[in-house]
C-alpha cells in the first residue's frame, strides 16, 4: 500500500544488517514513525506495547525476532526460551504460535551455526507469502462484494455498497493488503462503488485511528461511526455487508476478534445482512475444539478510562474521561458462535462453517487433533458415533445437555445426534479425521 504515494509495507528488513523497520502504529493517524527492531526483546516489545498489531503482522513480527534470538544464541535452549516468551507477549491472535512454530521446525533439526540464516529465511518467507495470501483473499472477497452489488442494482436500489467492518483488519494488520480490507480496496479499484462504515472499534480505537487512515489514503469513500451504531444503521437497510478479520478461528468456525465483533454478527443476524470473516489459515486453530477454549486478552483499565487525540494546537495528549476512582474491565475480544458467520473469506475461497473450511483446507483439518469421539451405539437402529468437538471431558459434559435432546426412542436418538452435531456444528460427518479416533473414545453418554 501507499503512504503519500511511496508504497510500504509494515515490516522491512533493514539493508546490511540483523533488523526490521516496521511503522509504528500507536501514532497513527497523527503522525507517521517509524521503529527499528533489532533483538528479540525489541520484538516482543513491539508486540506487547502494540507499536505493531493485528494477528498476521504479530505473527511476522514474531518470527524476525526468533531469528534474531537466534543470531545472539543458537542453542536449543536459548530456540525454547525464544519461543516462550515471544509467545506470551499477547494470547489470543493464534498466528503468533504458528509463526514461532515455523521457526522453530525450520531450524530445530539443523547444526547451530545454520540455525539464524534459516530462521531469517523462514521469517522472510513468511512475511512474503502473507502479502500472497492477502492478495487472494482480496481476489476471493471481491467475488462476494461484486455479487453484492450487481444484486443490490438488480433489485433498484441506487448508491454504493454499503460494507461494515470492525477494528483494523487491513494492510497494517497484516504485512500488505490486508484481509477483511483487501476485498474492499480491490473492489473499490475495480470501479465498484463502495462505502465504508469504519466502528471506532473502543477503547484503542483501531477502526477510528487507522482503519480510516487506511481507507482515506487509498480514496475509499468511509464514515466513522461509533462502536453503538452498527445495529441502527442495519435496521435502516444501510449496511448490504459485514466483513471483519479475526483473531482465531477454531475448528469448529467459532471467531474471535476485536471486542464487539460479536455484537454486530448478532444485528447482522437479526436483519439478514450477511457477515463475513476474512482470515489466512495460518488463523485457523484446527487444534482447538471451540471458541470456549480461547485465552481472551484482559488489557489495562486505563484504555478504558482515558483517550489519546491530537490538541487543536497539534500536540497529541492523554486526558481521563472516567471519573477518578472509577474502575474499568477491559476484554480485548470476543467470540462470535460459528452460527453466525454466513462464510469464511480465505486464500483458497470462499467456505460455509467447519464443514466449508475443511474442504478448503482438507490436508490440516485431518491432520488436527482437536477433539474427543464419544462413542454411541444406537442398538437395533443400527450403530454410530457422535463427534462432539471438545477440548476435555469437562468440556463435552458441558455441550452435551445443551446440544442433545435426550429421548429413548433409539431413531430419535439418531436424528437429534445429527441434529445436534451436522446443523449445529456444522459438521461434516464425511469427513472425520481418522486421527480423532485415537484421541478418546468415552463410553456411550
Ligand atoms: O488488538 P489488535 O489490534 O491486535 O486486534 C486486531 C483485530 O482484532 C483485528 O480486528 C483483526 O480483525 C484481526 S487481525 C487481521
Amino acid at each position: 500500500m501507499k503512504i503519500d504515494g511511496k508504497p510500504y509495507r509494515t515490516i522491512w528488513e533493514l539493508p546490511g544488517q540483523v533488523g526490521v523497520e516496521v511503522i509504528d502504529q500507536t501514532k497513527l493517524p497523527h503522525a507517521f514513525a517509524t521503529v527499528q527492531l533489532t533483538s528479540m526483546d525489541d520484538a516482543a516489545r513491539a508486540i506487547r506495547d502494540m507499536t505493531i498489531r493485528g494477528a498476521p503482522l504479530i505473527g511476522a513480527t514474531a518470527a524476525y525476532g526468533m531469528a534474531m534470538a537466534l543470531r545472539d544464541d543458537a542453542s536449543d535452549e536459548h530456540l525454547d526460551r525464544a519461543h516462550d516468551l515471544l509467545l506470551e507477549t499477547r494470547p489470543t491472535a493464534v498466528n503468533l504460535r504458528w509463526a514461532l512454530k515455523r521457526i522453530c521446525d525450520a531450524v530445530r533439526n539443523r547444526p547451530r551455526a545454520e540455525r539464524f540464516d534459516a530462521a531469517w529465511r523462514e521469517a522472510a518467507k513468511i512475511a512474503d507469502e502473507d502479502v500472497e495470501v492477502c492478495r487472494r483473499i482480496g481476489m476471493h472477497g471481491l467475488g462476494i462484494l461484486r455479487e453484492a452489488y450487481e444484486k443490490k442494482s438488480a433489485r433498484g436500489e441506487t448508491g454504493p455498497l454499503n460494507v461494515l467492518t470492525h477494528c483494523n483488519a487491513g494492510w497494517l494488520a497484516c504485512v500488505d493488503w490486508g484481509t477483511a480490507l483487501a476485498p474492499i480496496y480491490m473492489a473499490h479499484d475495480a470501479g465498484i462503488p463502495i462505502h465504508v462504515w469504519v466502528d471506532e472499534t473502543r477503547p484503542r480505537n483501531q477502526g477510528a485511528s487507522l482503519t480510516a487512515f487506511e481507507l482515506g489514503g487509498h480514496g475509499v469513500d468511509h464514515a466513522i461511526v461509533v462502536d453503538n451504531a452498527g445495529g441502527h444503521l442495519m435496521q435502516h437497510g444501510k449496511v448490504d455487508v459485514c466483513i471483519v478479520g479475526t483473531d482465531r478461528v477454531t475448528a469448529n468456525g467459532d471467531v474471535a476478534n476485536k471486542i464487539g465483533t460479536y455484537l454486530k454478527a448478532l444485528a447482522a443476524h437479526d436483519n439478514a445482512v450477511p457477515f463475513y470473516v476474512a482470515l489466512p489459515s495460518s488463523t485457523i486453530d484446527w487444534n482447538m475444539a471451540s471458541g470456549a477454549s480461547i485465552e481472551i486478552e484482559e488489557r489495562s483499565a486505563a484504555e478504558v478510562t482515558k483517550m489519546t487525540g491530537r490538541l487543536p494546537d497539534g500536540t497529541v495528549a492523554t486526558v481521563d474521561i472516567a471519573a477518578p476512582g472509577s474502575g474499568a474491565v477491559n476484554p480485548g475480544f470476543d467470540v462470535t458462535p460459528a452460527r453466525l458467520v454466513t462464510a469464511f473469506v480465505t486464500e483458497r475461497g470462499v467456505g460455509s462453517g467447519r464443514a466449508g473450511l475443511m474442504k478448503l483446507f482438507p490436508e490440516e483439518s485431518k491432520a488436527a487433533k482437536p477433539g474427543w469421539l464419544v462413542g454411541y451405539d444406537y442398538g437395533k437402529a443400527g450403530a454410530g458415533y457422535a463427534f462432539v468437538l471438545a477440548n476435555s471431558k469437562e468440556e463435552i459434559a458441558k455441550k452435551l445437555p445443551s446440544l442433545i435432546i435426550f429421548d429413548q426412542r433409539p431413531t430419535n436418538l439418531l436424528e437429534n445426534y445429527y441434529e445436534a452435531i451436522v446443523n449445529k456444528l456444522s459438521f461434516d460427518i464425511d469427513h472425520v479425521p481418522a486421527t480423532w479416533m485415537k484421541i478418546g473414545t468415552e463410553k456411550p453418554v
